[in-house]
C-alpha cells in the first residue's frame, strides 16, 4: 500500500500552528458568503505530484470551482486538509459543490452534516472482575475517544502509577484559554470544529462541558473508584475496563451536541497520525452511502492502519433499518440491560402504591397531585399541550408545591420552571431505561398512570402523592437488548448483520463533568462527579475497552481479528426477549475473558474489503481513489463473501440458497481439531450444510477455509436464526446465521 504521508506537516501545521481556531474563525469577505455550505470533498487515497505542498494543490482546485471569488481570497473558503487520506474541507454553493464532484479523481462531495450524541456493576455482570488477568502490554494501549472531551481533573483520570505515553504515541495535548492539562493518563486531548461556531456554553478546549465525554472516556479506561454513585443510586467502585490503558481526547461535539461530519473526519485523521489502538465513537447520524459519511470514511482508513474504530449502533431502536454506523470496518455496538435496575413507587393517598421508573435521587415527602390538563396557562400559546407538559404551558400557581402527572415520556423541564414539587409520567414507550429529571419524577405503565388519573380526578378531593426514593432491584431478565438500541439490518448492506453485538448500556455508573446538569434539562443545578446514563454511547465504550483488553494481550492483530475475537465469543441471546432476534443484538452480549482467546479469527484485509465494495456497485475507478491501488472488481463478487464473522441473508419471499465462503486463521494451539456444529430452528424450513465440517490445524497462523450452504424456504416478514459453532473441545467460535424477509 503506497504510503499516504505525502505532505507530513500539513495538517499539523494547521491545527496546531492555529491553535484556538483563530484561523478558523477568519473574517471571510462577507460578499462571497452568500449562500455558501460546508462542504467535504473526498479524493480517497490519490496521491499528488510531491513537488506541491497540499495547501496549494486545493486552493489550486478551488480557485477552478470557486465562482466570483477573486484568487487573492480562495484560502478563506478552505478550512480542513487531511493527511490520512486526500480531501478537504471548503465552502462552497450548491452549484460549486457539484462542480467539484465532476473533477477527476474526486470520490464525493458531501454537506458537512450533524451527528448527535446517541457502572460499577456492568463489569462484574459481564463476568469481568476488577482482579483480572492483565497483560503487561495494557499500559501502552491507547484508546482515542471522539465525544464532548473530558474533565481532566475527575479522580477516574488520575495518573498515580502511570510511567510516561507509549514510545510511539505522537500526539499532543491542546491546551489554550482554559487551565486544561494532560498528565500520563490523559496522554492527548484535542478539538476540533471547522465551522467556528460556539456557543456561550462552550469552552474552547477538549474540556467537557456536557458530562458524555467524560462518561464514555471512564467505562472504557477509568481508574477504579470506590464509593462512588449518583447521590446514593447505584453505590460501589466505578471502574473502567482497562484501567491501565491511556486515553486520547478528541473533542468533536459541543455544548450542542452537535458533532459535525468535518471534525469527526479530521478526528480520524489526527487520530491516525498520532498513534492511538483503538478508537471509541458514541456518535451517530443517520445512515448514508459509505463514501458520503464521515465516520465510514475515516474509520476506513483507520482500520488500514490496524486500529479498530467501535461505535454506537444508535438510539432510534426498536424499529428494524434504524443502525447507524452500519460499516463492516467498524464494530457495531447494541445496548442491552444488565441485572441491576432501578424503580420508583408512587404512594396515593388512599394507600395505592404503584411501581415506576427513574432515577429519583430526592426525598419522599407527601403532595398534592394535579393532571396536566387541569393546569393549563390559558394566556400561554401552547396552553392547550398543558397535558404533554409541553414548554410554557402550565400555570405556575396551580402547580406550585403539586405533583403534576404529564401525558408521555417529558424530560420534567416544565413542571420543574413551573415550580412542580414532582412529576408522574404517563408513558407510553417501554419502562427498559429509567432517567434522571430535575424533580422528583416518576415514570408509570399506561393502565398505572390512568389510575392516578382516576384518583387524582375523580376519587380523591384533596389528592395526594409521595414519590419515593428509587430502589435497586434484581433484573433477572437482563441482558435483553434495551428498547431504543437501534436494530438493523442497514439499508445500504443488508447482507452484514448489523448491530454486531451488545454491552450493557442501561444506567451505567461513570465519571461527569461537575459543570453538566445531572439530567437532561439545562436549569438542573445539581452537579455530580459520577452519573448514571442509559444509551448505546455507553455500551461502546464497554466494546471499546474489551477491544484494548484484547489488544493488550495480542498487539499485532489486525482490527479484523479483534473485532472477530469480540464477536466469535459472545454469549447467545435470546429471541424470546427481543422479537428482532440478531437484528437486535448480533452476535450476543460480549464477553471479555472469552474475547482473549477466540481460537479461531475471521481475519479481514484491505483487499476483501475492496472486493465488498465492488459487490456493493461502487466502480473499479471509484474504488482505485479510495484505496489508492488499482483494483479489480473481478468475477461476480458477493457481499456475503465478504469474510465476516457472522453471516446474514437477506432474501425474498419463498425459496431461497446460497453458499458462504469463510476463512478461519488459528490463533489458539498449534494443533488442533474443530467440528462444525449447527443448530437450528426446529419446525422451519431452512437446512444448513458445512463443508469440510472438521478443520484440522497443524500451526499457529494457519488458515483453513470452508463453506455454508444455506438453503429452503421463507415466509412473508420471517427471520429465521441459526448458528454455527466451531468447536475444539476448548474453544466454541460462534457465527449467527440469520435469513429474513422484511417486505
Ligand atoms: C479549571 O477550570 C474549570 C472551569 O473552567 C474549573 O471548574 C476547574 O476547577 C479548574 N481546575 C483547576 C485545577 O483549576
Ligand atoms: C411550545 O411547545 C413547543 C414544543 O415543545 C416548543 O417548541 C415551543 O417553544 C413552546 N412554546 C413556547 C412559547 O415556549
Ligand atoms: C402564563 O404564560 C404567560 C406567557 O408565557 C406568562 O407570562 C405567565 O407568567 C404565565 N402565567 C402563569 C400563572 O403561569
Ligand atoms: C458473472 O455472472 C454472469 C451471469 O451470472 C456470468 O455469465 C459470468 O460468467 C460471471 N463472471 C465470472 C467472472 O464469474
Amino acid at each position: 500500500m503506497a504510503s499516504t504521508r505525502l505532505f507530513p506537516y500539513y495538517s499539523y501545521i494547521i491545527l496546531s500552528l492555529t491553535i484556538c481556531l483563530l484561523w478558523l474563525n477568519a473574517p471571510m469577505s462577507q460578499a462571497h458568503q452568500h449562500h455558501r455550505k460546508t462542504y467535504i470533498i473526498y479524493m480517497g487515497d490519490r496521491t499528488y505530484s510531491n513537488h506541491i505542498s497540499a495547501k496549494d494543490f486545493y486552493l489550486g482546485m478551488l480557485s477552478t470551482i470557486l465562482e466570483g471569488v477573486p484568487s487573492k481570497h480562495t484560502s478563506e473558503y478552505l478550512l480542513y486538509t487531511y493527511e490520512n487520506f486526500q480531501g478537504c474541507v471548503a465552502k462552497l454553493t450548491k452549484k460549486e459543490a457539484k462542480k467539484a464532484s465532476r473533477i477527476k479523481g474526486v470520490v464525493s462531495v458531501f454537506p458537512n452534516r450533524k451527528s448527535h450524541l446517541h457502572t460499577t456493576r456492568s463489569w462484574d455482570f459481564m463476568g469481568f472482575p476488577e482482579n483480572v488477568e492483565r497483560s503487561m502490554m495494557e499500559s501502552d494501549v491507547t484508546i482515542g475517544v471522539f465525544d464532548t472531551g473530558i474533565w481532566p481533573e475527575s479522580e477516574s483520570f488520575r495518573d498515580e502509577g502511570f510511567g510516561p505515553p507509549p514510545s510511539k504515541w505522537k500526539g499532543y495535548c491542546q491546551t489554550c484559554h482554559d487551565n486544561f492539562t494532560c498528565n500520563n493518563k490523559i496522554i492527548g486531548a484535542r478539538y476540533f470544529r471547522a465551522n467556528g461556531e460556539f456557543t456561550e456554553d462552550d469552552i474552547v478546549s477538549p474540556r467537557d462541558t456536557d458530562g458524555h465525554g467524560t462518561h464514555c472516556a471512564s467505562i472504557a479506561a477509568g481508574e477504579a473508584v470506590k464509593k462512588a454513585s449518583l447521590l446514593g443510586l447505584g453505590h460501589g467502585t466505578a471502574r473502567g475496563g482497562v484501567p491501565s490503558a491511556r486515553i486520547a481526547v478528541y473533542k468533536i461535539c459541543w455544548a450542542d451536541e452537535n458533532c459535525w461530519g468535518a471534525d469527526i473526519l479530521a478526528a480520524f485523521d489526527a487520530a491516525i497520525s498520532d498513534g492511538v489502538d483503538i478508537i471509541s465513537l458514541s456518535v451517530g447520524g443517520d445512515a448514508l452511502p459509505f463514501f458520503q459519511d464521515a465516520t465510514a470514511i475515516g474509520a476506513f482508513y483507520a482500520m488500514k492502519y490496524g486500529i479498530l474504530t467501535s461505535s454506537a449502533a444508535g438510539n432510534e431502536g426498536p424499529g428494524l433499518y434504524t443502525v447507524g454506523n452500519y460499516a463492516p470496518w467498524l464494530l457495531s455496538v447494541g445496548a442491552s440491560t444488565m441485572d441491576r435496575k432501578f424503580t420508583t413507587q408512587l404512594q396515593l393517598g388512599n394507600g395505592m402504591s404503584l411501581e415506576g421508573v427513574s432515577l429519583n435521587t430526592f426525598d419522599d415527602k407527601s403532595f398534592p397531585l394535579i393532571y396536566g390538563g387541569d393546569a393549563a396557562n390559558t394566556s400561554s400559546e401552547n396552553s392547550s399541550y398543558a397535558r404533554y407538559c409541553y414548554p410554557d404551558s402550565l400555570d405556575r400557581t396551580l402547580v406550585k408545591d403539586k405533583i403534576v402527572l404529564c401525558d408521555y415520556f417529558r424530560d420534567g423541564e416544565e413542571p420543574f420552571l413551573a415550580g412542580a414539587a414532582g412529576m408522574i409520567i404517563h408513558d407510553i414507550l417501554p419502562l427498559d431505561d429509567p432517567s434522571s429529571f430535575p424533580l422528583p419524577a416518576s415514570d408509570l405503565r399506561v393502565d398505572d398512570a390512568e389510575r392516578v388519573l382516576s384518583y387524582t380526578r375523580n376519587l380523591a378531593s384533596t389528592p395526594i402523592g409521595t414519590i419515593k426514593r428509587s430502589v435497586q432491584v434484581k433484573d433477572t431478565s437482563a441482558p435483553k437488548t434495551v428498547s431504543f438500541s437501534s436494530r438493523g439490518p442497514s439499508l445500504f448492506s443488508p447482507g452484514i448483520l448489523k448491530p454486531d453485538l451488545t454491552a450493557p448500556g442501561v444506567n451505567i455508573l461513570a465519571a461527569y463533568s461537575p459543570i453538566a446538569p445531572v439530567s437532561s434539562v439545562k436549569s438542573d443545578q445539581r452537579s455530580v462527579p459520577y452519573n448514571m446514563v442509559s444509551g448505546t454511547s455507553m455500551a461502546c465504550p464497554h466494546a471499546t475497552a474489551v477491544a484494548a483488553y484484547v489488544k493488550s494481550f495480542h498487539p499485532t492483530w489486525s482490527e479484523a481479528a479483534i473485532k472477530s475475537a469480540l464477536m466469535t465469543t459472545a454469549i447467545p441471546m435470546s429471541s424470546a426477549k427481543n422479537d428482532e432476534a440478531e437484528l437486535a443484538y448480533g452476535s450476543g452480549h460480549i464477553n471479555p475473558l472469552k474475547a482473549k482467546d477466540p481460537g479461531l479469527v475471521y481475519d479481514i484485509d484491505v483487499g476483501d474489503y475492496v472486493k465488498f465494495l465492488c459487490s456493493q456497485g461502487y466502480d473499479e475507478i471509484t474504488i482505485g481513489y479510495i484505496t489508492g491501488e488499482t483494483s479489480c472488481c473481478q468475477g461476480n463478487g458477493t457481499n456475503w463473501d465478504l469474510n465476516y464473522p457472522s453471516i446474514a441473508l437477506p432474501t425474498s419471499l419463498g425459496p431461497f440458497e446460497t453458499v458462504f465462503t469463510r476463512t478461519v486463521t488459528n490463533v489458539g494451539s498449534p494443533y488442533s481439531t474443530y467440528k462444525a456444529i449447527v443448530t437450528m430452528p426446529k419446525d422451519q424450513a431452512i437446512v444448513i450444510k458445512v463443508h469440510p465440517s472438521v478443520l484440522s490445524f497443524k500451526y499457529v497462523g494457519q488458515k483453513l477455509s470452508y463453506t455454508v450452504r444455506v438453503y429452503g424456504t421463507i415466509g412473508r416478514r420471517a427471520l429465521m436464526s441459526a448458528s454455527l459453532v466451531w468447536d475444539d473441545g476448548q474453544h466454541q467460535v460462534r457465527s449467527p446465521i440469520v435469513v429474513f424477509n422484511l417486505s
